[in-house]
């Protein structure tokens, strides 16, 4: 009872006090604020009496929420999506903040700064962000670099394990053409590989020029073909089985174009689809200076994004969906699930409510599924009759 209490009144300072001082310090760059958070959650992540105590307030442990996907165990169905941290070393701090798993990325093989900044505006009536970060990140041999450092620092010091799934995200260097594409993506992967869970292959970023184009047949094709060879490697190579592979998706493609590119992810075998990415579109949108460049994110999205779900599930009904686009609650995320998600994840919805973001969410889920008596979250899954 006392951790609900004070985790409700985490949420309301966050809200009032801290996310206004916040955004009032940062709003002619919001990317300050973001740096600012990873700064702090790297120091906070050193101190394991700390971790504990975050850890105790934010998560929630109830068994019900557990679940096995693609061989991996999964505390709790909400997750932190990509973008949001790229340093291995804000991963025990952010992990402590319970999320359910944390997807770390994109990187891609050359080191890149992205578009010029700002490259981030926040619509706070709405809840929405428009980001046009385009990738920037250290590159794929640079962040292998950080990820072994950061194992041996964990194998020295345990607590700072994340103990959830990490899983990786790859995408394609800036100035690579769709030709090229295939080569760029097996080159991050050769590098990232060996430091994720599972892996994302991120083929929807509307940031970046040509990135978009890979989701057309021709190209998903050879693109796909390359990594699930590349993958089988990897995998002959550490004589382990293959890792689960996922391929995020845009929101902005059109059926035919989505039914095309399933039906070339089932062909080579990829474990699951990521639903969706940020969209081009401005639909719902209200406010001054919108900018016409960059992904949209944050509830506006959220219907998009279940409509893609609905559809993936009944197309193909075998390939696991990680749900993302505008949960902003635990019925939003209750709701996704129930739409066709195996797994749930957030990006804008955590930075406008916090680091009490992902307990209210699953104590929502768990209200949910107590008013429809449903015993374990497995039982939302549309293949599971329930008890
Ligand atoms: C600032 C920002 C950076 C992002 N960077 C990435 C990225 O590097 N790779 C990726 O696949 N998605 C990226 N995304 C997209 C998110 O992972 C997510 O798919 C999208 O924001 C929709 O979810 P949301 O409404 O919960 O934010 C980014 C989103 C934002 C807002």
């Amino acid at each position: 009872m006392l951790e609900k209490i004070i985790s409700f009144l985490g949420l309301v300072s966050y809200k009032r006090l801290i996310r206004p001082l916040l955004f009032w310090l940062t709003k002619r760059d919001p990317e300050i604020a973001h740096q600012w958070v990873i700064r702090r959650l790297r120091q906070l992540g050193r101190h394991i009496l700390i971790k504990k105590c975050l850890r105790w307030f934010t998560t929630e442990k109830d068994l019900r929420l557990r679940q096995t996907v693609c061989g991996l165990n999964f505390p709790r169905p909400i997750g932190l999506a990509e973008g949001f941290v790229k340093d291995p070393l804000a991963l025990p701090g952010l992990a402590a903040l319970g999320p359910g798993f944390i997807i770390a990325g994109s990187y891609t093989a050359k080191e890149q700064a992205g578009n010029p900044r700002p490259r981030i505006w926040r619509f706070p009536k709405q809840g929405t962000l428009i980001n046009f970060m385009g990738l920037p990140n250290v590159g794929a041999e640079k962040a292998a670099e950080e990820f072994r450092e950061f194992r041996e620092l964990t194998e020295k010091y345990p607590g700072l394990k994340p103990n959830i799934p990490i899983g990786i995200s790859i995408s394609m260097s800036a100035g690579t053409t769709p030709e090229r594409a295939p080569a760029d993506y097996c080159q991050a992967l050769e590098y990232l590989y060996p430091h994720g869970d599972f892996i994302v292959i991120n083929i929807s970023c509307p940031n970046s020029v040509g990135i978009a184009a890979l989701q057309g047949k021709e190209f998903a094709n050879r693109l796909l073909e390359a990594i699930m060879r590349m993958v089988k490697l990897l995998a002959a190579r550490a004589d382990k089985p293959p890792k689960p592979i996922f391929v995020k998706v845009s929101p902005d493609l059109l059926w035919e174009e989505l039914n095309d590119f399933l039906e070339v992810c089932q062909k080579y075998g990829v474990n699951g689809i990521i639903a969706v990415n940020t969209t081009i579109k401005r639909e719902g949108l209200k406010g001054e200076n919108i900018p016409d460049k960059g992904g949209m994110s944050g509830p506006l999205l959220y219907e998009r994004a279940c409509e893609f779900i609905r559809y993936i599930r009944q197309k193909a009904p075998k390939l696991i969906i990680v749900g993302v686009g505008g949960i902003n609650t635990g019925k939003d995320a209750f709701d996704m699930i129930l739409a066709g998600a195996n797994l749930v994840m957030a990006y804008t919805g955590f930075v406008y409510q916090g680091p009490m973001f992902f307990r209210s969410v699953n104590c929502e889920i768990l209200r949910e599924m107590e008013k429809d008596k449903i015993p374990h979250i497995i039982y939302l899954h549309s293949d599971k009759p329930k008890p």
